[in-house]
C-alpha cells in the first residue's frame, strides 16, 4: 500500500466544478490584481476571526515581515521567538533588520512561555509564538507578558488556522496574526499566497499600503512598499476552500485521534502531547522516537512517506550561524531535534491507511528486536 505524506487532489476532485469556476471567472473578467475575490476573502476570512481586518498577502513570510516593518520593528531590536520553527519566523525578523533572539520549547513543541521573560531587556520590542504543528501556544502566559513588559505580539499561525486556546481563535490574542496557504496548510492556496489580521485599524491600512508599494490609490505612494498581494485566483480558490475548512480540521482531529489509539504502545513511539484546554488542528501530526532515521527509511521502503518538522532548529542554522547560539542553551529542542517524526497526515487519511502505517511501525520495532 501507498500512504503519501499528503494528498491534494482529493480536495480538487471533490471541489473541481467550484474551483475550476472560480478560476474561470477570474480569468474570463481578466481580474487578476486586487479583484472582488480577493476582498470578499478577506471580508470572510475577518468574520471567521471576529476581526475588523485582514490584509491578504503574498505568502505567510511576507505577512511575518510587514507585519513587523509596520509595527516599526527593525535595527537594534530584538524579537523573541522559538527555537524550532519553519526558517520564515526567524528569516523576517531579520529581514527588517532586527535580531532574532530565541527561545526553548516546552513539552508541547511550542515556545516555553516559562522562560520567555529571562530574555526580556530594553532591546526586545516583541514576541513571535507559532503554533507549530497547529497546536496553540501557552497564550495565557504569553498575553500577560507581552502587556506587562509592553512588547508586541505577533502570532505566528502559518500552521494553526481556527485553532483555539482556551476557547479562543489563535490569533486573535495579539497585535497581529499572520497566515500561510502555502499548498499544504490546512486551508491551502494552489500557489502561494498569505494574510494578516489584525482590529488595529491604522496598522491595518498601514499594511495595506506597504503590501501595495505603499499606495492605497494607484500611483498615490505615501511611503516606499514591497509588492505583495494576494493574487486573485489564489482569492478565488480560497473562497471555494474556506467554507470546508472546520469540517477538514475536524476530519483531522480525529485520523488524530486514531493515531494516537493505534499507535500506543508500540516502541518506544511517542504521540503528540496536547496541551489542556486547547483545540489542535493537527496540521502535523508528529510523533518521536529515538530510532527516528532507521524507521523513517523502513516506512519508505514500504511505501509511506513521511518528514520532519524540521531537521535542524533555527538556532543551529548555517543561516543563523553568525548569532552564535549553542545547544545547550536549548536542552528541549536538542533532545527533540532527532526524534522528530511526522506522520501522513490530512483530513481524507482512511482508517485503512493509517493502521497500515501503525502496523508497518509495528513491524519495524519487531525486526528490531530480533
Ligand atoms: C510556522 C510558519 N511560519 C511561516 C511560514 C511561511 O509561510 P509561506 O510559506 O507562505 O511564506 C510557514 C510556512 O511554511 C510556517 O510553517
Amino acid at each position: 500500500m501507498k500512504v503519501p505524506f499528503v494528498d491534494l487532489k482529493i480536495q480538487y476532485n471533490l471541489l473541481k466544478k467550484e474551483i475550476d469556476g472560480a478560476i474561470q471567472s477570474v480569468i474570463d473578467r481578466t481580474a487578476f490584481i486586487q479583484g472582488e475575490e480577493v476582498k470578499t476573502f478577506e471580508q470572510n476570512f475577518a468574520k471567521h476571526y471576529g476581526v475588523k481586518n485582514c490584509i491578504g498577502v503574498a505568502n505567510g513570510t511576507d505577512a511575518l515581515y510587514i507585519s513587523m516593518k509596520m509595527l516599526g520593528i527593525g535595527p537594534g531590536d530584538e524579537v523573541i521567538t522559538v527555537a524550532n520553527s519553519w526558517i520564515s519566523t526567524a528569516e523576517a525578523i531579520v529581514q527588517t533588520g532586527a535580531k532574532p533572539v530565541f527561545v526553548d520549547i516546552d513539552e508541547y513543541a511550542t515556545i516555553d512561555a516559562s522562560k520567555i521573560e529571562e530574555y526580556i531587556n530594553e532591546k526586545t520590542i516583541a514576541i513571535i509564538p507559532v503554533h507549530l504543528y497547529g497546536q496553540p501556544a501557552d497564550m495565557k502566559v504569553i498575553k500577560e507578558l507581552a502587556e506587562k513588559h509592553n512588547l508586541y505580539l505577533i502570532e505566528d499561525c502559518a500552521q494553526a488556522h481556527f485553532a483555539e486556546f482556551e476557547g479562543k481563535k489563535v490569533g486573535t490574542f495579539g497585535d497581529v496574526a499572520t497566515f500561510s496557504f502555502y499548498p499544504g496548510k490546512n486551508l491551502g492556496a494552489y500557489g502561494d499566497a498569505g494574510a494578516i489580521i489584525t482590529n488595529d485599524d491604522e496598522l491595518a491600512i498601514k499594511m495595506r499600503m506597504y503590501a501595495n508599494h505603499g499606495a492605497i490609490k494607484k500611483h498615490q505612494h505615501l511611503m516606499e512598499g514591497i509588492n505583495s498581494r494576494l493574487d486573485s485566483i489564489q482569492a478565488a480558490i480560497l473562497n471555494v476552500k474556506l467554507p470546508y475548512l472546520s469540517q477538514w480540521n475536524e476530519m483531522r482531529l480525529k485520523n488524530a485521534s486514531y493515531y494516537d489509539d493505534i499507535l500506543e504502545g508500540i516502541g518506544d513511539i511517542i504521540t503528540p502531547i496536547v496541551r489542556k484546554n486547547v483545540t489542535h488542528i493537527y496540521h502535523v501530526y508528529c510523533i518521536r522516537t529515538q530510532h527516528r532515521d532507521e524507521l523513517k527509511t523502513f516506512l519508505e521502503t514500504n511505501g509511506i512517506e513521511t518528514a520532519i518538522h524540521y531537521p535542524v532548529a533555527l538556532p543551529f542554522m548555517e543561516a543563523f550561524s553568525n548569532l552564535n547560539y549553542r545547544p545547550d542553551e536549548f536542552p528541549g529542542t536538542v533532545s527533540i531535534q532527532d526524534q522528530i517524526l511526522s506522520l501522513p497526515m490530512y483530513p481524507e487519511l482512511k482508517v485503512d491507511m493509517m493502521n497500515y502505517v501503525a502496523d508497518t511501525i509495528k513491524l519495524f520495532f519487531i525486526q528490531k528486536k530480533q
